[in-house]
């Protein structure tokens, strides 16, 4: 696969200026964070078992929805935690949850709606818990860089078949898809 997931996650950093602060105040209120970690799972999973599509990939084989609980609750702590302060071991945890994704066919018009839901419930609570504005900040940023790690798997993914596929080059595949959308009536 192309992409680094280090290098990916730095570029995000710098992108969305997800700042030393930011983790700091991450870090600081990471018990927090794992205290919530069940309720946000809680909003999530009733979020998504609230659409006839994304219920049937919840509820498809035996165990799945109980799993899923287990894997948000730790996903949603390590936000916090940044597993080994957003290094290799946080870039490639991020990776493959967007390459588990794609396996399952769960694309950008699932996740990103998902994500939101996420932000919004966290900052409910955050707010409940009068907790201060600047850690909703670095949580939403947090929550941009795992959005955008899944978004991407998925379009890297999708490509790499294609060039697989075909072999075509890269540069080739990009024109076509260019072309493709000029003659798309917008
Ligand atoms: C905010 C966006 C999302 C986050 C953060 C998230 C988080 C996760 C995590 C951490 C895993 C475990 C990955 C692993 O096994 O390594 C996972 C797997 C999975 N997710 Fe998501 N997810 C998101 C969106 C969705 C959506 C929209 C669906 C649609 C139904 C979904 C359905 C699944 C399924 C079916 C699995 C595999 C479960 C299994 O069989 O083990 N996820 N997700």
């Amino acid at each position: 696969m192309a992409l680094e997931p280090q290098a990916f996650l730095k570029t995000l950093e710098n992108r969305i200026e997800f700042s030393a602060e930011n983790k700091a105040l991450l870090q600081a209120n990471a018990d927090w964070g794992k205290e919530i970690a069940l309720e946000m799972a809680e909003h999530f999973y009733t979020y998504l078992g609230r659409d006839t599509e994304m219920n049937g990939i919840l509820t498809a084989t035996e165990g799945r929805a109980h799993r899923l609980r287990e894997t948000f609750v730790e996903w949603f702590h390590e936000m916090f935690t940044g597993m080994d302060d957003w290094g290799k071991v946080y870039a490639d945890r991020r990776w493959r949850i967007g390459l588990v994704h794609v396996q399952i066919g769960i694309g950008p018009q699932h996740v990103v709606p998902a994500m939101a839901a996420v932000v919004q419930a966290a900052g409910n609570r955050l707010k409940a818990d009068g907790k201060d504005e600047a850690l909703r900040e670095a949580l939403s940023r947090v929550c941009m860089i795992d959005l955008a790690f899944i978004e991407q798997a998925y379009v890297e993914v999708s490509s790499a078949a294609v060039l697989r596929e075909t072999g075509w080059t890269a540069g080739l595949f990009r024109r076509l898809i260019a072309t493709g959308a000029s003659t798309l009536s917008i």
